[in-house]
């Protein structure tokens, strides 16, 4: 198995799962600088503990060296990206040209060497402000954010790989992910930061905010069903929500991070963000058709978990500032 990004918050959790599974997985990364170098070293340690793992420090567009890794393996799991959805609104170019030169670099390069099962990472900002619950089948997709933009392009260059050259790939549209050793920009680990140091939390916009909030391991699970599936047949494309299929509210979030640290937030409102759509909900039923996924695990109980780890990761540092 060859996972790019496995350095990330979902490759190295996919790797370990990849891991436990017993494949011989070879990460590569190329230490994106969107976010800390240290962040994504630490999150190697862990992977470097078996022997099966290989991890190769490159940008996937390094085509020599992706064919040569390729030509190993026999599925490709593409995780690479540049993430963010407002960033992508500020600063456009980085997210062209990981997200769709990228991904049109690593299917070429496993075209070549020989590689024909792929999952790829999309994500539900696909949809844009389409209506919720959102629907694979939907044809009226219009990404906000050019991050979304980008997802969408690498879906279609998925579907005519699987078309052109018999591919068999399983795209993923992931809903707000978060869990243990989540991104540092994302919505639940920056709150639980400001929360804990006494700073309000910006919520942007005055009306309704809700997101489909899905849990790594639900993701993992998801991943690894996808794995499994590009096994079982011949050329195709198949796009999956993997979400949780409930939406819930900004306030609903803060208030259970908050509870899990034991404090009380205080909200300002901020003007509502470029490329951020009101609501995303996914509609599972073709993930359980084709992958049979099912999401386990609700903020609820996803939510302390996030905590106990962020307490850990940052120890008394965390509760210093506080
Ligand atoms: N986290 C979410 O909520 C979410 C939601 C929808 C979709 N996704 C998608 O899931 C995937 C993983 O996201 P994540 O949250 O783990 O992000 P992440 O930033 O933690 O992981 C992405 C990794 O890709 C690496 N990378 C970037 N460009 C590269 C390149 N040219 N060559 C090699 N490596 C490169 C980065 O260094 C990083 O480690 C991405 O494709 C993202 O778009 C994530």
């Amino acid at each position: 198995m060859v996972v790019t990004g496995a350095a990330g918050f979902i490759g190295s959790a996919v790797c370990r799962a990849l891991l436990d599974a017993g494949c011989h997985v070879t990460g590569i990364d190329s230490f994106d600088p969107f976010y800390a170098r240290r962040v994504k070293e630490g999150r190697l340690v862990m992977l470097r503990r078996w022997a099966r793992f290989t991890f190769r420090e490159a940008d996937v567009r390094t085509t020599p060296l992706m064919e040569k890794v390729l030509a190993r393996a026999d599925v490709l799991v593409h995780l690479a990206a540049r993430a963010g959805v407002r960033a992508s609104v500020a600063e456009p170019g980085p997210y062209i040209a990981l997200n769709v030169r990228g991904t049109a670099a690593v299917l070429e390069a496993a075209r070549r060497a020989g590689v024909r099962r792929v999952v790829f990472a999309s994500s539900s900002s696909v949809y844009g402000d389409a209506a919720a619950p959102f629907v694979e089948a939907s044809t009226a997709l219009r990404p906000m954010s050019p991050y979304g933009a980008t997802k969408r392009a690498g879906e279609l260059l998925c579907r005519a790989y699987a078309d052109q050259h018999g591919f068999r790939v399983a795209v993923l549209r992931l809903f707000s992910v978060y869990g243990p050793g989540q991104r540092p920009d994302q919505a639940v680990h920056r709150f639980a930061h400001r929360l804990v140091s006494g700073r309000p939390i910006e919520r942007y916009g005055d009306g309704p905010l809700e997101r489909d909030y899905t849990h790594v391991d639900d993701v993992v699970n998801g991943v690894m069903r996808a794995v499994g599936w590009t096994e079982t047949g011949g050329a195709r494309c198949e796009i999956c929500n993997i979400g949780t299929g409930r939406a819930v509210t900004i306030d609903r979030l803060i208030q259970l991070i908050a509870d899990s640290l034991g404090v009380a937030p205080v909200v300002v409102m901020a003007p509502a963000h470029d490329g951020d759509a009101a609501r995303t909900l996914a509609d599972l039923n073709k993930a359980r058709t084709v992958l049979g996924y099912c999401p386990t695990v609700a903020v609820e109980t996803g939510v302390p978990e996030f905590i106990q780890w962020f307490e850990v990761a940052y120890g008394r540092q965390s509760r210093a500032a506080s």
